[in-house]
């Protein structure tokens, strides 16, 4: 019997031009929580997607530094999981042309990965909401957000936030993202819920000859429009294909 991971090889093995999505379900592995399942962020007492609003952040930058800290602290010495480091191995064979990701860990850069669209924003850089200047990752910063405080402007003492999109701010990368999912003949979606927009919108600008297909745990609301599901741990997924 065709199953369907079967059917995930044939496309895979035919694919040319592989543009993933990923989201906080490729690096639970690596020991970093996703936000909606029930061991999430959001399922921290308190914690809810308003902690991650920028107004949220302006107002009362010391409350998300305080649920941040113990995260950030698990993110820096996180390392990349199975998935990443298959698909930095697809980006070798060039078979896969972009990663479009909703993850701020940093985890696709250091598999190796190079076209990588970090369409949420990362932590290597660190924006003054007063005088705008920015700040790579220095030591101070890691040590002030890892004990849950908020770090500040040496300059102008402005907080600091991280140069990563909050709720209420615009995505970056938006257009690229767009146009690498509209040259793809095989569009994978990899550990998210798809329930974020406008990432969960990208699926949707595919070719009408390209394949969709989502690896995720639990159901998305996508799951109705995609070529091939399976419901399961993704790196268990990738590494019954056999490729690394
Ligand atoms: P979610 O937490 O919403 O979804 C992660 C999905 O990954 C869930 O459906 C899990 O079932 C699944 N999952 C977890 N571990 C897995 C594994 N090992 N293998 C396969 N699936 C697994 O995270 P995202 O979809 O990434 O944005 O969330 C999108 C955005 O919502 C985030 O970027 C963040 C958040 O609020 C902002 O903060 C702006």
């Amino acid at each position: 019997m065709y199953t369907p991971l079967d059917t995930l090889m044939d496309l895979f093995q035919k694919s040319r031009s592989l543009v993933v999505i990923t989201g906080a379900g490729v690096s639970t592995k690596a020991g970093i929580p996703d936000f909606r399942s029930q061991t999430g962020v959001y399922a921290q007492e308190g914690v809810n997607e308003n902690l991650f609003h920028i107004e949220h952040f302006r107002q009362s930058p010391e409350a998300f530094y305080k649920v941040f800290g113990p995260l950030y602290q698990v993110i820096r010495s996180a390392q990349p999981t199975y998935t990443h480091r298959f698909l930095k191995r697809m980006e070798e064979l060039g078979r896969l042309k972009t990663i479009i990701t909703q993850n701020i860990d940093g985890l696709h850069h250091k598999a190796g990965s190079s076209n990588v669209i970090e369409i949420h924003g990362h932590l290597r850089q660190w924006d003054c909401l007063s005088c705008r200047n920015s700040y790579g990752l220095e030591p101070w910063i890691e040590e002030t957000v890892s004990r849950g405080e908020v770090p500040t402007c040496s300059g102008c003492q402005g907080v600091l936030k991280p140069h990563v999109v909050f709720f209420g701010e615009y995505v970056m990368g938006l257009e690229k993202a767009m146009q690498a999912v509209q040259t793809a003949d095989l569009v994978m979606v990899l550990g998210s819920s798809l329930v974020v927009y406008p990432v969960a919108g990208l699926p949707g600008y595919r070719d009408e000859n390209a394949y969709f297909v989502i690896l995720n745990k639990e159901p998305t609301p996508l799951d109705d429009e995609a070529d091939v599901v399976i419901h399961g741990d993704v790196d268990e997924i990738l590494q019954r294909l056999g490729f690394l």
